[in-house]
């Protein structure tokens, strides 16, 4: 086993598909339906990519305006290599990369039972922060992108 980060990494849509499937338990998503190649290039400042050899373990998106702000989005870890401190390390090579790219803040938002994982471990300090949920089925108390309940999720 070896483990390797790397901002900016190589990677092919199917395996992130299937690394955001097993984290977030949705159906694997289609390249036609989320191209993440396409968006991270056109989109991001950067993003994270942690290997086991080679098998995509761990991935984190880093969007932002192009200046001082910069958000972690969709980090995930495939459960089945869950609390080996990837996470952790996806997320500070995340830090280093934006601070690199001279950044002056870098967001996060979460729900409660992840705080020990963003504030503890990883070093987020809590902030006043909001969020309007624009689509009826986040209003109910479903997993956010279920398959029964986000239409973006047609059975293939
Ligand atoms: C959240 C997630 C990225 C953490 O990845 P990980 O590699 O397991 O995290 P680490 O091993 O670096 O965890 C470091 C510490 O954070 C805390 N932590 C990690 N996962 C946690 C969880 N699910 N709940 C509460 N605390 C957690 C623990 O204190 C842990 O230390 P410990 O293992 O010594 O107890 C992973 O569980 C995941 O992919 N979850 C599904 C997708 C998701 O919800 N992503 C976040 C969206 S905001």
């Amino acid at each position: 086993m070896s483990l390797r980060f790397e901002w900016r990494g190589a990677f092919a849509n199917d395996e992130v598909n299937e690394l955001h499937a097993a984290a977030f338990a949705t159906r694997v998503f289609r390249e036609d339906e989320w191209n993440w190649v396409e968006l991270t290039a056109q989109q991001s400042l950067g993003w994270v990519v942690a290997r086991d050899d080679r098998r995509l373990v761990g991935f984190v998106n880093v969007i932002w305006d192009g200046l001082a702000h910069a958000w972690i989005q969709d980090t995930m870890v495939d459960p089945r290599d869950h609390r080996r401190g990837i996470g952790t390390q996806l997320v500070a090579e995340a830090v280093s990369a934006t601070r690199q790219a001279g950044c002056e803040w870098l967001h996060v938002d979460f729900d409660d039972d992840l705080r020990s994982f963003y504030s503890d471990a990883c070093g987020f300090r809590p902030t006043n922060a909001g969020l309007i949920a624009l689509q009826e089925w986040f209003q109910a108390p479903t997993n956010r992108l279920s398959e029964e309940s986000h239409p973006r999720a047609p059975r293939s």
